[in-house]
């Protein structure tokens, strides 16, 4: 699995937690910063990642903002893109499991590294159940397919 991992300057700290994260479970990522602690725009930074994740260059992303908010909207708006903000771990394994979920997003401050950090441990490690949920996702890309 190959991740890409982002986040504006109010997601620098878990962004790391993150990036460790990701070496101890021997995960392969790149990381598209954002590298300083000036004012950013998240856009810039979730939408070129949802782009990647789209286009199969890699296969989740993690994007870490303030709150998770503005992260997750930007990314929603890339066709082929489901991602769930998650500061809990039984969102982060039902959207994995129910959604397919290809993007997380959390809030930096909303919670803190030590949850973070087990939120996408869980969603990294949960596969997708299929079945009836295929049917479900399949109906949101039917919409994207006639409609985006
Ligand atoms: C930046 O101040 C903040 O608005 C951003 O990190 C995020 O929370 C937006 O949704």
């Amino acid at each position: 699995m190959r991740v890409a991992i982002a986040s504006d300057h109010g997601g620098i700290q878990i962004r790391q937690e993150i990036a460790k994260l990701l070496d101890e479970l021997k995960i392969e990522y790149v990381d598209f910063g954002c590298d300083c602690e000036t004012s950013v725009d998240y856009p810039d930074y979730a939408l070129p990642l949802a782009e990647k994740v789209a286009s199969g260059e890699f296969d989740r992303g993690i994007l870490i903002c303030g709150t998770g908010i503005g992260m997750s909207i930007s990314a929603n708006k890339v066709k082929g893109i489901r991602c769930a903000l998650c500061h809990d771990t039984f969102s982060a394994k039902y959207t994995r499991l129910h959604n397919d979920s290809n993007i997380l997003a959390m809030g930096e401050r909303v919670i803190g590294p030590g949850l973070a950090r087990e939120v996408a441990e869980i969603w990294l490690t949960t596969e997708f159940e299929g079945g009836r949920h295929a049917n479900r996702i399949g109906k949101i890309a039917e919409y994207e397919n006639k409609h985006l």
